[in-house]
């Protein structure tokens, strides 16, 4: 009976729970998979993009046609077409012969990308509603498909000219690729109607249609993996419940409850066969690593908390994904978060060991909203200053002091950075570290060093006025020990 309410209630409050119970991590045992993490851990932040036929519509990518009763999917829904959910979904996948994004220029955005300060990309070849933003062989409901207009756009296949324009400027580049399809008759097959977020026949009695939906999901990966659109860097799946489960995992998925209804009434195994598809991509590109997104194993390289940071320092891998105003994809009315809080935010998750990934949702035409050139623009001011205190650090084991103060360390350990999120006084005091005499205290910005002297309180630090002036958002103090 408790393990049931305590499922229940996960499974109503999912996002708000998940990023701060412990995880269970299963690291790669290749060494050249580790070596790659290092790698990406140092990085620390990271664009994504949610884009597809959608964004003509302002609403959520893609949950608009699942045909579960969800508050911030229906409500789209029933915005512009009623009540008929048959009549919505052909509208929707209409979408595609009106996706004409003229204005798309990735160079661009990856020039605004790389000048904010990030490190790598990873974008939406494909959301959960199927449509393919790069030219597969497989569907023809794609942005390539000659119904497309964009089609006849020598930029067409966006995907691979997402991809090359970030590499070009020294970017890692991801796939984000939803393992759902509800497009392919492979997963919502026609025969039946669609009922849930799941695939919608009984993989048991129909494991040959099955079959072909693994096929499929394996063959589009290898398409995006095996060459043609480049070095990808990193596969991150989404779509959790497309998993292997066992007869017990089974048995709790009935039990399950989302806002207030069941979600998950098909509560079967949808086993795509992890270990022949990671297999496969690994055997066109050695060193990928596999975000299986949600799904505790060896192939979810690292965790990602969404729209979310963890309470404090996680033992593994992570990244929080998170959007820079409020929808993943582009809605023109949005809110955008302010750059305080935004480079408040790169921070925090920084000095708890993760990488940040903000998510950007283009516009229908291909281009980004001003506000996200502005904050870009401001992020990137802000890192020029205060990078060096971002890139490659590690987190410090005293991290926070009070909901204003953050530490990390370098990672030789020779090295501490405080990062201040109110303008400071000219004397402040930090509680959580000792300093030695010998050491250099800095504001980032300023040369001048700062003095100091050990107070029964902790380390009183005094500050000269015009390097703090010279400053905005999130002070930094480098703290150097010789
Ligand atoms: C949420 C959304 C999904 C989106 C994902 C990004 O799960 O439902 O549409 O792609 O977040 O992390």
């Amino acid at each position: 009976m408790k393990k049931k309410l305590v499922l229940i209630l996960l499974a109503v409050f999912p996002f708000v729970s998940s990023a701060n119970e412990p995880k269970k991590y299963f690291p790669d045992p290749d060494t050249t998979i580790q070596r790659r993490l290092e790698e990406w851990q140092d990085f620390k932040f990271g664009l994504l993009m949610h884009w597809g036929t959608y964004s003509q519509w302002n609403i959520v990518e893609s949950w608009s046609i699942c045909p579960e009763d969800l508050s911030w999917a229906t409500g789209a829904r029933k915005k512009d077409y009623g009540n008929d959910y048959n009549d919505y979904r052909k509208s929707y996948e209409n979408l595609k012969t009106t996706f004409n994004p003229v204005k798309f220029d990735p160079g661009k955005w990856a020039d605004c990308a790389k000048a904010a300060g990030m490190k790598y990309v990873i974008f939406t070849t494909k959301h959960h509603d199927g449509f393919c933003m790069w030219d597969t062989k497989l569907t023809d409901y794609k942005v390539t498909d000659a119904a497309c207009p964009f089609s006849a756009n020598p930029h067409s296949n966006i995907a691979q000219e997402v991809f090359s324009a970030f590499r070009e400027r020294g970017f890692w580049t991801g796939a984000y690729f939803s393992k759902p399809d509800w497009h392919s008759d492979f997963y919502w097959w026609k025969k039946f109607p669609p009922v849930d977020r799941n695939a919608n026949y009984s993989i048991a009695k129909y494991p040959e249609q099955w079959q072909k939906f693994v096929n499929y999901t394996h063959n589009q990966l290898l398409e995006l993996t095996g060459g043609d659109y480049g070095k990808i860097d990193i596969l991150w799946l989404d779509g959790g419940w497309v998993r292997k489960k066992t007869n017990e995992e089974v048995e709790e998925t009935l039990t399950e409850v989302y806002e207030g209804s069941r979600w998950a009434r098909n509560p079967q195994s949808q086993d795509i066969d992890m270990p022949s598809l990671v297999k496969k991509v690994r055997a066109k590109q050695n060193d990928l690593i596999v975000v299986d997104r949600d799904v505790p194993g060896p192939y979810q390289n690292y965790l990602t908390p969404e729209q979310q940071i963890p309470d404090s320092i996680l033992p593994y891998p992570w990244e929080t994904c998170m959007t820079m105003a409020n929808s993943w994809s582009y809605v023109a009315t949005d809110t955008y978060k302010t750059s305080d809080k935004l480079i408040e935010t790169l921070v925090d998750v920084v000095s708890k060991g993760g990488n940040l990934l903000l998510n950007i949702g283009p516009s229908p035409e291909g281009e980004y909203a001003p506000e996200a050139y502005a904050r870009l623009a401001d992020i990137g001011k802000w890192m020029n200053v205060n990078g060096e205190a971002i890139y490659g650090t590690r987190p410090f084991v005293n991290f926070k002091e009070g909901d204003r103060i953050r530490y990390t360390k370098s990672k030789d350990g020779k090295t501490r950075f405080v990062y201040l999120f109110d303008e400071p006084t000219k004397n402040i005091t930090l509680k959580n570290i000792t300093v030695t005499k010998t050491a250099r205290v800095k504001l980032l910005g300023s040369a001048t060093t700062c003095k100091f002297t050990a107070t029964s309180e902790g380390v009183s630090i005094t500050i000269p006025t015009s390097a703090i002036a010279n400053c905005k958002n999130v002070w930094v103090l480098r703290i150097d020990e010789f």
